[in-house]
C-alpha cells in the first residue's frame, strides 16, 4: 500500500467554491495523476480515483482494505457522460436520472468497458450517479473524469460524514481530502438496478422507494435485503459494515426493556453506550447516552447516525445498545445500516 508522509488537507467554502478554486484544481490534478482524493458529497464523503485507471482504482481498495469483489460507484459531473460509460439504457433509467440527478440515487446499467475492470469487480454492469454537492461537482468538472468513489472509511467502519472522520480512518493512507464541512443526508445513496424491466432497489438510501414509485411505477426491493439466507445482488451488502469497535445490539420493546438491559450490563462491569431518540433521552440512564435526533424527524436521525456510532469508539464503550427507528421514508436506510452495524443482533 502507498504510505504518504502527509495527507493534503484542502478546506473549501461550499458557498463560493468553483471549478477555478485553487484547492479544487490541486485535487483535480492529483486525480488526473492517478492519486486518491477524498471529497464530500450530499450523502457521505467519498474516496475518489480516476475510474479509467486500474492502478489508481487499486489505491482505493488498498487504502480502505476493501474486498476486491465489491464494485465501486462511478461519479460523473454531467449527464452527457453517461453515454460514454453505459449501454442499452432503459427508459425507466433515463426517467430516474432526469428526476433525481444530481442526487443520492445510484443507477446500475450495462457497462461499456470504459472503466477499469477493478471498478466493476468483474460484473458487466456499472453503478453511476451525479452527486448533489458543490464541492463534488466542482471536482468532477475540473478533473473531467469519471471518478470511482466508495465511502471514504476503512472497510467495515461507519461511513464518514465529516473530513475529520475521513482522517480518523485514512490519514497518511490517501493523497488528500477536500473538507467541505459535514455532509447533509448522512446515509449513502439508494442503489437501484435498472438493467431489468422492473427496477430493483439493492440498497435503500437517500431516495425512498415511495419517491421512485411516483416516477416510474413498478419498483421492488431486492428480496435478500432483509433476510440472511439469500445472496444479495449488491456484493457490498453481504459484508459486515458500518460497525463501531464495540458490539452493538438493537433493543426492541421500549425504554423499560432498554433500561433493564443497561442495568444488567452495567452490573457486569461494562461501560454501556446507548443511542436513542431525543424523546427517550430523559428516560434513560447509562454511562454514555447519545441522541440521534427526534423519531419524528428521521432525516435528522440519518444525518447524525454515523457520527454517533463513531463517537462510541472515541468514548470507549464496551457495548452499545440502540433503539430501533421506524421503517418509514429514510428510516428504511437508517434501519438497514443499523442492522448491519449490529450484525443483525436484535434483543427483545
Ligand atoms: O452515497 C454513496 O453512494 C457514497 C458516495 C461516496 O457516493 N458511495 C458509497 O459507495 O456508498 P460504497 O462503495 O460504499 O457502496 C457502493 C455500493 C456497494 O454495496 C456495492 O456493492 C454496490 O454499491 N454496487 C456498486 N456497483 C454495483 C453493481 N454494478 N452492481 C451491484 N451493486 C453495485
Ligand atoms: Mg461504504
Amino acid at each position: 500500500m502507498s504510505r504518504y508522509d502527509k495527507t493534503h488537507y484542502w478546506k473549501v467554502d461550499i458557498n463560493t467554491v468553483s471549478v477555478e478554486d485553487p484547492n479544487i484544481q490541486e485535487a483535480a490534478i492529483a486525480l488526473r495523476k492517478g492519486e486518491v482524493v477524498a471529497f464530500p458529497t450530499e450523502t457521505v464523503y467519498g474516496l475518489g480515483a480516476d475510474a479509467t485507471k486500474y492502478d489508481a482504482v487499486q489505491k482505493i481498495f488498498s487504502a480502505k482494505g476493501r474486498p476486491s469483489d465489491n464494485p465501486l460507484i462511478v461519479h460523473i459531473g454531467d449527464k452527457n457522460q453517461i453515454s460514454e460509460l453505459a449501454l442499452d439504457i432503459k427508459k425507466h433509467a433515463f426517467k430516474l436520472m432526469d428526476t433525481f440527478w444530481p442526487g443520492p440515487l445510484t443507477i446500475i446499467v450495462k457497462e461499456k468497458r470504459v472503466c477499469a475492470e477493478n471498478v466493476t469487480a468483474g460484473l458487466n454492469t456499472v453503478g453511476i450517479r451525479i452527486p448533489d454537492h458543490p464541492v463534488a461537482l466542482a471536482l468532477l468538472q475540473a478533473s473531467q473524469l469519471p471518478v470511482a468513489a466508495p465511502s471514504a472509511n476503512r472497510s467495515g467502519k461507519p461511513s464518514p460524514t465529516t473530513a475529520n472522520h475521513v482522517l480518523q480512518d485514512l490519514s497518511n493512507r490517501i493523497f488528500g481530502v477536500l473538507d467541505g464541512g459535514p455532509t447533509g443526508i448522512g446515509v449513502e445513496s439508494t442503489v437501484i438496478d435498472c438493467t431489468e424491466d422492473i427496477p430493483v432497489i439493492l440498497r435503500p438510501g437517500g431516495i425512498t422507494l415511495e419517491a421512485i414509485r411516483e416516477v416510474i411505477g413498478d419498483v421492488i426491493y431486492d428480496s435478500a435485503l432483509y433476510r440472511d439466507d439469500q445472496k444479495p445482488k449488491s456484493p457490498g451488502m453481504k459484508y459486515a459494515h458500518y460497525a463501531p469497535n464495540a458490539p452493538l445490539w438493537i433493543v426492541e420493546g421500549g425504554v423499560e426493556t432498554l433500561q433493564k438491559q443497561i442495568n444488567e450490563l452495567t452490573e457486569r462491569g461494562k461501560k454501556v453506550g446507548v443511542m436513542v431518540s431525543d424523546e427517550h433521552v430523559p428516560h434513560i440512564s447509562a454511562d454514555i447516552v447519545q441522541s440521534c435526533g427526534s423519531k419524528a424527524h428521521l432525516e435528522e436521525v440519518a444525518s447524525k447516525l454515523y457520527d454517533v456510532l463513531r463517537s462510541f469508539d472515541q468514548l470507549e464503550a464496551d457495548i452499545i445498545l440502540a433503539e430501533p427507528f421506524p421503517y418509514e421514508g429514510i428510516g428504511e436506510a437508517v434501519m438497514n445500516r443499523l442492522l448491519k452495524a449490529a450484525s443483525h443482533v436484535v434483543k427483545l
